[in-house]
């Protein structure tokens, strides 16, 4: 290893005042913090961005349960029980697309029933516990991941990104950063290209923001420049993230990440997707069961508060967009590196997930 690089970006954490978040809207010109005091405040930390990406999503939905349960004035099980119900159903509507999203608030509730005829301090102690557990976990899993992608990347060159699926969009490291971090670590010399991913602007506020903080050499280019990139020959590799992997290897995430791929192909380049085992919903057997979340037309009308369209032109504004297994390369997971037939590799690494936690 030549360097160490995991900048201390506190994306959320439990405080005994709450649940304390890096507000993303505010990056990258001010570095601020929020605590949320109660389950409202975090479901809405979710709904506004504050808070993003999958895994940290995540966790984030898995704290204010916990926070929710603690400001509880419940006396008895039975009213204890249909407060976290109507928690754990604010978290749900908050963003339909990651699934790490309701495999948080099912952990949460798996708990729930484990402990709920402890007395009530208990049980609650027990959650918050559980939430902190799901928490250190999921930075363990984006290094692991870093382990197995760091062998994927070149030994130098350019690796472009899409959206942010760094730091702040776990509780740390990253999913798609944590393998370029992890392969820079091991003497790698890569330079990033990071989309500016439009319309919400993740590459060039949020990944760019990460990235300079370790000192990573890095270039942010608009979507509609990806291509020429490529042709030019100054991208070796593609590593994503990802919000929703259905049981066949199509892959939700960011809007424009379909195009990349695409782009991808048709340039011989390796597309990779990294993303911990949460993200893999095998409830969904393809891409086309995936529900994908609508934002508010302002986000494409506006930049930075200034209306960029005419008034009344029709807008659309999908969230995300689905690609295709056929264009994954490879599937990094924090069990091991995943490749087609998914429907088997990726099973196979769940099932060995279940036998090892035992
Ligand atoms: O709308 P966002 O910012 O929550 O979307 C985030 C992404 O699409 C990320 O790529 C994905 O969640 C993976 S994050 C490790």
């Amino acid at each position: 290893m030549t360097q160490s690089l995991n900048s201390m970006i506190q994306t959320l954490e439990w405080t005994d005042k709450g649940v304390r978040f890096i507000d993303q809207t505010k990056l990258p010109t001010e570095e601020t913090y929020v605590t949320c005091k109660n389950y409202e405040q975090v479901a809405d930390a979710i709904r506004n961005m504050v808070v993003r990406g999958a895994p940290a999503i995540g966790v984030a939905a898995a704290m204010g349960i916990a926070l929710g349960m603690k400001n509880s004035k419940a006396e008895t099980g039975g009213e204890l029980k249909q407060e976290f119900d109507r928690i754990c159903e604010a978290m749900s509507k908050t963003r339909p697309t990651a699934v790490n999203l309701f495999w948080a608030i099912r952990r949460m509730q798996q708990k729930f029933e484990l402990l709920r005829v402890r007395p009530i301090p208990q049980l609650k102690q027990a959650l918050i516990e559980e939430a902190q557990r799901m928490h250190a976990e999921d930075i363990a899993a984006n290094q692991a991941m870093g382990r197995y992608g760091a062998t994927l990347m070149p030994a130098s060159g350019g690796v472009l990104t899409h959206c942010n699926a760094g730091a702040l969009a776990t509780c740390g490291y990253g999913t798609a950063l944590g393998v370029i971090r992890a392969a820079i670590e091991q003497g790698k010399k890569i330079n990033v290209y990071a989309d500016e991913t439009r319309p919400f602007l993740q590459g060039s506020r949020l990944t760019a923001w990460e990235l300079m903080k370790d000192g990573i050499p890095t270039t942010v280019i608009s979507d509609n420049m990806a291509g020429s990139i490529m042709k030019q020959g100054k991208i070796g590799a593609i590593v994503v993230g990802a919000d929703r992997i259905a049981a066949n290897g199509d892959v939700a995430n960011k809007i424009g990440t379909y195009t990349v791929a695409v782009l991808a192909k048709e340039h011989n380049i390796p597309f990779y997707v990294a993303a911990p085992l949460s993200t893999i919903d095998f409830e969904a057997p393809d891409g086309s069961k995936i529900p994908i979340e609508q934002r508010n037309e302002k986000e494409v009308t506006h930049i930075a508060g200034k209306q960029m369209t005419p008034d009344g032109v029709l807008i659309e504004n999908p969230a995300f967009d689905v690609t295709p297994a056929k264009y994954v390369t490879a599937i990094v997971t924090e069990r091991g590196i995943a490749r087609a037939p998914y429907e088997a590799s990726l099973g196979k690494l769940a099932a060995e997930r279940v036998t090892t936690s035992k």
